[in-house]
């Protein structure tokens, strides 16, 4: 009886000490590197088990998963499913949504979790003692968002080139042109480019042209994708249903289909953008010949944003810079549905460089540059007229001083010379009186 309660007692004790599993907070504000491991890795783990490591860092960092071992009980014959024990990760995007992956068991290493976050939920559920398997060993990197490239491209044709890249520091505009532009693109291509800017700055993106297939229906063929640089993608299932259109805009078949203003743009949340070009064929026969085939985007790195209502907030982020006109857009004419367009700021030296940088229909920086052109050349003219004028009344002036200082000279020499006619005259008379 006594061993039978000692025997019950150490259980509980046993069960106790092991299912303790307090939450584990690892926070870093700079870059860094460190593992996460199940209990008593790598040795066997005791049922239950409930263990969250919640991971974060600044925003201007990611986080990113790989990992190094990893041996859980297999999925549950019957249902296909893990049951027993299991890992599951929970990556909370910038804007607090959470993407929550697949329940990962078994023994076959996952793949690597490469998120652009900044905040990681790792949760480890066992329901069943288990003794067999050793666990989970898992390196997590946080990593400034500046080391992060862009993903990488195929080109599915080698005579092509120029298919993805990135901007440099400090760049403030710049231009993407499709591969084989104005002529032709590649088939089953994957092209991607990363534009990153300063972390205060935005980036406005406009298509300037887009010919890629005749219909908007061959999406297939070749599509034109501009992706906010801070998107979740290719994990986990969004835990609340939300609306992916803000991070996200694609385009297909050709720029008629994207007539209104405001539909060839797109302005980022933040300091990166991917533009993505995949192409499945090459374009259509029918299309040979044509003009200007593929896509050119020119995009801008915008210092701040006066939208409506908001102009005392971001007024000052505007000083130095320049400040597009914006103006109003009318859905229908004569009806007065009108609206008013986003205000960037842009750096100055973005004015007249014969790009237009504003928004869709707001052309301001690139206004009046003509006439100041003009401006500036009649101020030149006018300024040179003036020094030519101010030479010549100096050339006068020297002139007619050197002119006078020559006729004083003269003249001064001819009373001289007059003096001397006089005194040799006395010198004769001189020399004359002694004979006389
Ligand atoms: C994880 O950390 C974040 C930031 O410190 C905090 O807001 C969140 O509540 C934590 N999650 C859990 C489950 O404790
Ligand atoms: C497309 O490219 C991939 C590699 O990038 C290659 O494996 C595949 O065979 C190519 N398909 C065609 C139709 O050329």
């Amino acid at each position: 009886m006594i061993e039978y309660l000692l025997f019950i007692i150490i259980n509980v004790i046993t069960l106790i000490t092991c299912s303790y599993c307090p939450i584990k907070h690892i926070h870093s504000s700079t870059p860094t590197t460190g593992f996460i491991e199940s209990p008593g890795y790598p040795s066997a783990f005791s049922a239950p088990l409930d263990c969250i490591f919640n991971i974060t860092t600044a925003a201007s960092n990611v986080i990113q998963l790989s990992f190094v071992s990893f041996d859980l009980a297999s999925k549950n014959q019957l249902s296909d499913q893990c049951l027993d024990s299991y890992l599951l990760v929970v990556v909370v995007d910038r804007h607090g949504r959470q993407h929550v992956g697949e329940r990962l068991c078994g023994n076959q290493v996952p793949l690597s979790i490469n998120t652009m976050q900044s905040w990681m939920q790792v949760q480890f559920v066992t329901t069943s003692t288990n003794q067999k398997h050793r666990g989970f060993r898992i390196q997590y990197r946080i990593l400034s968002e500046a080391a992060i490239q862009e993903p990488s491209s195929t080109l599915g044709e080698s005579m092509f080139s120029g298919c993805g890249g990135h901007s440099t520091p400090g760049q403030l505009s710049g231009e993407i042109l499709s591969p084989g532009y104005p002529t032709t693109y590649p088939k089953n291509s994957t092209c991607n480019w990363l534009i990153r800017v300063e972390a205060r700055q935005r980036i406005y993106i406009r298509i300037v042209h887009l010919h890629l297939a005749p219909t908007i229906a061959e999406c297939e063929r070749a599509s034109l994708t501009i992706i906010d640089g801070y998107k979740h993608e290719k994990y986990g299932i969004d835990r609340k249903e939300s609306t992916s259109e803000t991070s996200e805009a694609k385009f297909c078949g050709s720029q008629l289909y994207y007539a209104e203003e405001g539909m060839k743009s797109y302005l980022s949340s933040a300091n990166r953008i991917v533009v993505r070009f995949i192409t499945q064929e090459g374009p259509p026969s029918s299309m040979i010949g044509e003009e200007r085939i593929g896509f050119k985007v020119v995009w801008t790195a915008v210092e701040g944003l006066i939208g409506e209502g908001d102009e005392s907030v971001n007024g000052n982020s505007c000083k130095d810079q320049f400040m597009c006109h914006g103006g109003q857009v009318c859905v229908e004419q004569g009806h007065g549905i009108c609206a008013s367009r986003s205000r960037l700021c842009i750096h100055s030296s973005l004015v007249c460089d014969g790009i237009h940088n504003c928004v869709e229909g707001d052309f301001s920086d690139e206004q009046h540059c003509y006439s100041r052109e003009i401006i500036t050349s009649a101020a030149l003219g006018f300024s040179l007229i003036v020094l030519t004028m101010l030479v010549l009344v100096c050339c006068d002036q020297f002139r007619k001083r050197r002119r006078l200082r020559v006729m004083i000279r003269e003249r001064r020499a001819a009373s001289e010379n007059g003096k001397c006619k006089n005194m040799n005259n006395n010198s004769i008379t001189t020399r004359i009186q002694p004979n006389r």
